[in-house]
């Protein structure tokens, strides 16, 4: 192992030790669990898809592929949101327009940053992994975790998640 290795190890565990309660940046932790697989699944992918995001270079070299990991991203969120908000309604969820509207507000932004990509205002993608990591992160926590004594399995649809972002897009036509 070389130096920067060693110190850069012994960094993550210093930092670690130092905040345990504090999520590892675009990493999906025990706490965040919903108790629902599919939904927890769902929370993961999206986790995954901002890591592969701060984990590509951004730079004109990767443009291909960092646009096509950002439209992956909106259609993961779009699909999660619609199979999240079908099972709130489902269940009769009394907190659902509220929760809704975080929803809304979210995809917003998002595809804002998407749209100032594609259009060549590239630096966007630099703050968008710890922007969705942040907000992931607190939603499940704050909002997300509110559903859990209302919300069953049998409340969710657990087709792939492509289906629901098909769906989601179907809807928005
Ligand atoms: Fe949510
Ligand atoms: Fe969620």
């Amino acid at each position: 192992m070389s130096h920067k290795r060693k110190h850069s190890h012994r960094a993550a565990l210093r930092d670690a030790e130092a905040s345990p309660h504090a999520a590892p940046m675009c990493e999906f932790t025990a706490d965040m669990s919903v108790g629902i697989v599919t939904l927890d699944a769902d929370h993961m992918a999206i986790f995954e898809i901002a890591k592969l995001l701060l984990d590509t270079p951004h730079n004109p070299e990767h443009a291909l592929v960092l646009s096509s990991v950002i439209a992956v991203l909106e259609e993961a969120v779009d699909g999660h949101f619609l199979r999240e908000e079908r099972a709130m309604r489902k269940a009769g969820y009394p907190r659902l327009v509220d929760h809704r509207r975080k929803h809304e507000k979210f995809r917003a932004h998002l595809k804002t940053v998407a749209e100032a990509y594609l259009q060549g205002t590239t630096s966007v993608v630099d703050g968008l992994p710890s922007f969705v990591s942040r907000w992931f992160s607190d939603h499940i926590r704050t909002k997300d975790s509110k559903y859990k004594d209302w919300v069953t399995s049998s409340a969710v649809d657990d087709r792939p998640l492509a289906f629901l972002s098909m769906e989601a897009e179907d809807s928005r036509q």
